[in-house]
């Protein structure tokens, strides 16, 4: 639906040793795949690991350096989490809402985000952040680039849970045009290399209800923050 034109959805299997789990795969740029389902195998061991997570570190609405209230709540795990104030964004080990450290990044995430990037081609991938949006429905994010981490050299893992949204998928310039993904349940896109500063954003997401997640969306984008 999506497919560039010439290239071929692959069937591979998701994990050696489970036969049972495959998953095509779309490629949106020269080192960017869209693996369908790919969190499906592990959502069972996910949304509890979620669940804990977000007791310790709640979602909540940020500002950004412009004054704009976010429309996607945000949460973190790992060692660094992201943060947008008043003052701009950075990494923390301290979450500025509890005063307590970031929650460790579940097992599981860990597992997922690895398992992701290695089949994007990125063996050996320990993201030490994990950024958790939530979309409601109407929320949104604006084209822009990851790039405050400190390194670009490995990839951004974006896991997609709940109900489905319209990834947009840019170039190097905020101007250039941009690839429409509809992303749902289980998604993963994987962009890094070449493609890792390429803008990107989600449209306002649309009305609708997912049996475990019920009216939302959530995004999980692992990264190397330093
Ligand atoms: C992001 O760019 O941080 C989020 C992408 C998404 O929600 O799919
Ligand atoms: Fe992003």
């Amino acid at each position: 639906m999506m497919q560039r034109k010439g290239t071929t959805p692959t069937t591979f299997d998701l994990f050696a040793d489970d036969t049972r789990q495959s998953s095509t795969s779309e490629q949106i740029g020269p080192r960017s795949f869209v693996f369908r389902g790919f969190a499906l195998p592990l959502i069972d061991r996910l949304l509890p690991s979620l669940e804990s997570v977000l007791t310790r570190a709640p979602f909540r609405n940020m500002v950004t350096p412009g004054g704009h209230t976010m429309s996607v709540a945000l949460s973190s795990c790992g060692q660094f989490g992201w943060t947008t104030d008043r003052s701009g964004y950075q990494y923390t080990r301290i979450d500025p809402q509890t005063g307590q450290p970031w929650p460790e990044m579940p097992e599981v995430f860990m597992e997922l985000a690895r398992a992701a990037a290695d089949a994007a081609g990125f063996a050996d991938f320990v993201p030490d952040a994990c950024l958790i949006n939530r979309y409601i429905p109407g929320a949104k994010m604006s084209l822009h680039q990851d790039k405050d981490e400190r390194g670009y050299e490995w990839p951004v893992v974006s896991v997609s849970l709940g109900i489905p949204a319209m990834f947009l998928f840019g170039g190097h310039a905020r101007s250039d045009t941009t690839q429409r993904v509809p992303l749902f349940h289980g998604d993963v896109v994987v962009w890094g290399g070449e493609d890792r500063l390429r803008f990107h954003g989600v449209m306002p997401v649309k009305q609708a209800e997912h049996p475990q997640l019920g009216e939302q969306r959530i995004n999980f984008t692992f990264r190397k923050a330093r």
